[in-house]
């Protein structure tokens, strides 16, 4: 029994942190890069599927920061609501995207 109960806990949290970013990414990305990453936001921004998930998070976190490109503004309010675990997760999202 505590077994089972074990292999489900496991297999509870890996689909759960899988799932996270692609829901986020769904609810908060798509509207604008839309799907699979590969349009450019609103015709500014570059096509972001497949780039490296390192470097997505360093993006978001710069836009958090305040940094960015001329539409920075655009992201910042978004990025701001997401904790460092959904930045992850959602980056490695995008980076899945091919
Ligand atoms: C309202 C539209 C909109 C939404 C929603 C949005 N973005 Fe963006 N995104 C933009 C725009 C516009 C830019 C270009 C900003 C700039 O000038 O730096 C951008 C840039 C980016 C970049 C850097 C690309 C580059 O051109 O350097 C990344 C990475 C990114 N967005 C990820 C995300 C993620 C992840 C989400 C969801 C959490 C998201 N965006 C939601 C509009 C949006």
């Amino acid at each position: 029994m505590k077994k089972i109960i074990l292999v489900f806990t496991v297999l509870l949290a890996t689909s759960l942190f899988a799932a996270d970013g692609e829901a986020i990414y769904k609810t908060k990305c798509f509207s604008c890069h839309g799907a699979k990453a590969v349009k450019s936001a609103l015709n500014k921004s570059k096509v972001i599927a497949g780039w490296e998930a390192e470097k997505i998070i360093q993006s978001l976190n710069d836009y958090k920061n305040g940094l960015g490109g001329p539409m920075k503004a655009v992201m910042k309010p978004i990025v701001s609501k997401l904790s460092d675990e959904e930045i992850k997760a959602v980056a490695s999202t995008i980076a899945a995207y091919k």
